[in-house]
Formats: C-alpha cells, structure tokens, sequence
C-alpha cells in the first residue's frame, strides 16, 4: 500500500466520532483528511479530545463544506459518520455527490441508522419521517462482517450497539436450526449508548450504582435485529427485547434466552459457537460468562453458551462505541477497500479502566 487512504469523519466531536479518531490515528493505511464538525469548525481535536493531543497535535475539526479540501482529484476516501439519525444521509450524500464530481473513489460506513433499512418505507415507520437521501439506499447494506462473508455492497450502515452484539449472540443459534421464531434478550447498556450529550438518562447522580430498564418490548432496535437475523440465517425471528441502562460508562452485556426444538447439552451447544465463529478475529467463545470489562474499548466480542434440557442462554459482552460503533465500522471499511480485517483494530482490551 503506498500512501494510507484518506478519511473523513462526520460528527467527529462524539463519542463514536470520537473512537473513530483515535482508531484512525494509528491505522496503517487509514489517514485522517478531515474530521468535521457542524458545531466546533476551528476548534482544535486536541481541545475537545485530550487524549488525542499526541496524535492530533494541531488538526482542527472543519465545516463539511471543506471536507475533500485535502484530497486530491481521482484519489481514494474513506468515509466515517457518526452524525445522528437524519443528519447523516444528508452528510454523506452531499460528499458522495462532490467526491464522484472529482473522481474520487468513495466508500462509507455510516454508525446512524439512516443507512440499515432497504427502503424508506421501512426507514419511515420505525423514525416517523421521510428518508433524507432514499435514492441512496440501493448502494448501502446492513450487517455485522462477522455474518457477511462477502461485501454486500458498496457502503455499509453498521447496525446499532444492540443489534450488533444480540446478532452475535443470536444468529449462531439461529443457525443450529434448533429453535422456533422466539428469542428473549436483555441487555444492558453503559452511559455512553446516549452520546455526548447530557440527559436525566445520563446524568451521573442518575446513573451511578443504578440499574433499569426502560422501552421494554418497544426499542426501535427491534425490527433492526429481526431483520437482520433473516438476512444472515434465513430464519424468521420473533425478538422479545428488553434494554436496560447500567451503571458504567463503556459496554453492552447482552444475555439471550431460547427454547431448543431438542435438548442440547453446553459443550455440544459451545462448540456450535466456535465453529461458526472460527474465521472471526473478533469473536472469541469463552468457558465462563463473559464480562464487559474484558472486552471495552477494544473490538472483541466475548460469548458464552450454558444449555440444560431444552434450554439455551447466550451470553455477550463488546464495547458499544468500538464494536458497536467506531471498531466496527472500521473493520467495514477495512474489508471494503481489501485491507486486512484487522488493520489498526488489533489492540485488546486494557481491562482496568
Ligand atoms: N454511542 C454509542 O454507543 C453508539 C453506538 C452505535 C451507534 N451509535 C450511533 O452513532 C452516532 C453517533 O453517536 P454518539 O453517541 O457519538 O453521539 P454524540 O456523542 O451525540 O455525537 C454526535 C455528533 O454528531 C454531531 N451532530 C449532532 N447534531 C447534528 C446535526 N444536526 N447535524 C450534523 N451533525 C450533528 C455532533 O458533532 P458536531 O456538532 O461537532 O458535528 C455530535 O458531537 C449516532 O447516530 C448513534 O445513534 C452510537
């Protein structure tokens, strides 16, 4: 590879923007062009994000307006968003159009949700407002790579922090063959699954030595997951899920529930999971039940299986702004431009954070 590929990055001053900065920082053939910013154009990334001082000593965030200021005509871009539902499609559409202007050979992954449905009808009833970029939607695919052994298209709309890692824990399952349409999940989310901005949700006194659920049956996640359960295995999947708020800033621990069509013991139901995970780097498939401090801010995912009579629990542990959200994507983008899954993604998990 002789000169890294040039990356933007929308809504760079969150949380996920955030993970994609540092991610990019030490990618080997990921650079950052521009990280853009509606709100803080001119700002230093160093002021709003301390920890990248080292990697971005002088850089400052840009106005989407000057984005492909760095790239050349007829060059490579990487394109990252993390700009909220709504505001997204139309980011990236604008880019799209001016990069394909000047011969620039784009690719995006899009951590919104404007980008996991295949229609805008679809997109419209669960968001209750039209698509802002429907003509887009043909180019772009919805999946976790770890259930996609080919690229499905020539952008990806990574799925949320839940979906990906209740796809991780459901789809294997699926796959056995061994249950009906139900599936019962609960998971549990750490602080930053609501951004960077302040809420009641959010706010320390709140959420410290707390834990509760809230939408149980009614995440708008939902109908994501299902869908995305069909795609990879074939299956309909009736998903009952139940999301709760934890009291810790990175992870998502998710434990799902299933009735087997016949009984299963958890050595035979294990190895179903090590089998079918066996060419992913990210996954690993543990003896005892995973724990989230393991896995944050690294992009692994950690399962475990227990099966007794006719009853199965998977459990699964990720960070949800790595493999939820910035790891992912950038582990996208590394199969879309034939990179190395695993490039700039390699790090374990520092685990006394
Ligand atoms: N947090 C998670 O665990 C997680 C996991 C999976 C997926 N996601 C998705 O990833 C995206 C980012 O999540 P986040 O947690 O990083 O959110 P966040 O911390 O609130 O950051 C979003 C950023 O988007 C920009 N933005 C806000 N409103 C905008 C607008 N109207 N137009 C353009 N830009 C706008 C802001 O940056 P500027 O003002 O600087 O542009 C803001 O810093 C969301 O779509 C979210 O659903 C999040």
């Amino acid at each position: 590879m002789s000169k890294r590929i040039p990356a933007v990055v929308f809504g760079a001053t969150g949380y996920v923007g955030g993970e994609l900065l540092r991610f990019i920082a030490t990618h080997p053939s990921i650079g950052l062009a521009a990280a853009v910013s509606a709100s803080s154009p001119g700002t230093r990334i160093a002021q709003v994000f301390p920890t990248l001082a080292g990697s971005f000593p002088r850089a400052e965030f840009r106005s989407a307006d000057r984005a492909l200021e760095e790239i050349a005509d007829g060059d490579r871009l990487a394109v990252f968003s993390a700009a909220p539902h709504g505001a997204s499609a139309p980011l990236v559409a604008n880019l799209l159009e001016r990069a394909e202007a000047r011969g620039i050979e784009a690719r995006v992954v899009d951590s919104s949700a404007d980008f996991r449905y295949r229609d805008s009808a679809s997109f419209e009833a669960v968001y209750g407002h039209a698509h802002p970029a429907p003509r887009l939607l043909a180019d772009f695919a919805c999946a976790i790579p770890e259930h996609s052994p080919d690229v499905p298209a020539k952008h990806i709309g990574h799925p949320g922090c839940f979906a990906t890692a209740s796809l991780l824990a459901a789809v294997p399952i699926f796959a056995t063959g061994l249950i009906e349409a139900d599936v019962f999940i609960a998971g549990i989310t750490g602080s930053s699954g609501s951004g960077r901005s302040a809420g009641a949700g959010t706010h320390h006194p709140e959420r410290h030595s707390n834990l509760y659920a809230y939408q149980p049956l009614a995440h708008r996640h939902r109908p994501e997951i299902e869908a995305l359960i069909r795609a990879a295995t074939g299956q309909a999947a009736d998903v009952q899920f139940v999301p709760h708020s934890g009291p810790f800033v990175r992870g998502i621990y998710v434990t799902l529930h299933a009735r087997l069509r016949k009984s299963i013991g958890t050595r035979e139901l294990s190895a179903h999971f090590r089998d079918y995970y066996r060419n992913s780097r990210f996954v690993q498939v543990l003896d005892r039940p995973p724990r989230i401090k393991d896995v944050a801010a690294s992009n692994n995912c950690h399962l475990s299986v227990t099966a007794e009579r006719q009853h199965a629990v998977v459990m699964c542990a990720i960070d949800n702004l790595v493999k939820g959200a910035a790891g992912g994507a950038v582990q996208w983008m590394n199969r879309l431009w034939g990179l190395p899954e695993d490039s700039g993604l390699g790090a374990p998990a520092p685990a006394w954070i």
